[in-house]
């Protein structure tokens, strides 16, 4: 008999896979008790930057080849900014998102998400912390196939231990927001690309997240479609949300408020201004 193919593309999918097999093995199971208080980020204390890195260096060695990712990077970002952090293939911007998003530490210097110094918390706080206070979308959308459209958007509620009514219904809310109230019971083979990655949008809202980090949102989609996502973080950031957005693209930077350069693992440049990106 042929084995089912497990999609594996990115440690979260397989991560996600894993809990939706359990959960259905443990579906009889009562719910799940009151999770041990772990250290949470301050995300309401005024003042205090959604992002801090001071110094950060990070090196990968590859058999005895070191090679230096990021060289000393500093940034500050506060809540309700829209960044974009541009710059060509090799430049570092993955490694920068995977530090940023907890999924991965600096070799050195440190990073403060919501004040929280993340050096030394174990890697279930990492995982809670990153389930709560980030909302990734990713250019390859990550959804689960063969998972409706309205379950995708559940999971990171499931995660959160929330239970079934309270998780439709913020679901349904935020397939609402990324205009998709009537793909609720789609499969993603059943959606364009632009609309997959719209509900990977609603995923990355509906835990109300501190920050959305988008790595390449836009690199798998058409013109029109790569408009909309573009439209959807403009209007999110107008409605106090932190969106980081990062990119190889100039066409896709200019919808941000700030663009951080960043050339051979360091910052060259961090301006401000409005956004001149025209839709379309
Ligand atoms: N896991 C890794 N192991 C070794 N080298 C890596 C790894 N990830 C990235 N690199 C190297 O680090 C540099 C920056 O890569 P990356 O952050 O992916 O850049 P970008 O996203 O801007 O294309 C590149 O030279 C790349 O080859
Ligand atoms: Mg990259």
């Amino acid at each position: 008999m042929p084995r089912r193919r497990r999609y594996v593309e990115r440690p979260a999918v397989a991560r996600a896979q894993r809990f939706l097999e359990s959960r259905r093995e443990r579906s009889s199971r009562p719910a799940r008790q009151a999770p041990v208080p772990r250290p949470r980020p301050r995300s309401s204390r005024p003042g205090v930057p959604v992002i801090e890195l001071d110094d950060v260096h990070k090196t990968y060695s590859v058999g005895d080849i070191a090679v230096h990712a990021l060289r000393g990077v500093g940034l500050r970002i506060e809540r309700g900014e829209y960044v974009a952090i541009v710059g060509a293939s090799g430049s570092g911007k993955t490694t920068l998102m995977n530090i940023l998003g907890c999924l991965d530490t600096p070799t050195s210097g440190t990073y403060r998400l919501n004040g929280l110094d993340v050096r030394g918390v174990d890697e279930d706080a990492l995982a809670d912390i990153r389930n709560r206070e980030i909302g990734f979308v990713f250019q390859s959308f990550n959804l689960i196939p063969r998972t409706r459209a309205q379950a995708n958007v559940e999971l990171p509620l499931a995660y959160a231990g929330l239970h079934r009514a309270a998780r439709q219904e913020r679901a349904v809310a935020a397939l609402r927001q990324v205009g998709l109230s009537n793909r609720v019971h789609h499969l993603p083979s059943e959606l364009s690309g632009g609309q997959q990655q719209r509900v990977a949008i609603a995923r990355a809202l509906v835990t109300n997240p501190a920050m959305i980090l988008a790595d390449e949102p836009t690199g798998a989609l058409d013109t029109v479609s790569s408009a909309e996502v573009l439209d959807i973080f403009g209007r999110l950031n107008e409605q106090g949300r932190t969106i980081i957005l990062i990119t190889h693209e100039q066409s896709v930077a200019v919808h941000a408020r700030r663009v951080i350069r960043i050339s051979d693992g360091t910052i060259i440049a961090d301006e401000r201004g409005e956004p001149t990106g025209a839709v379309g």
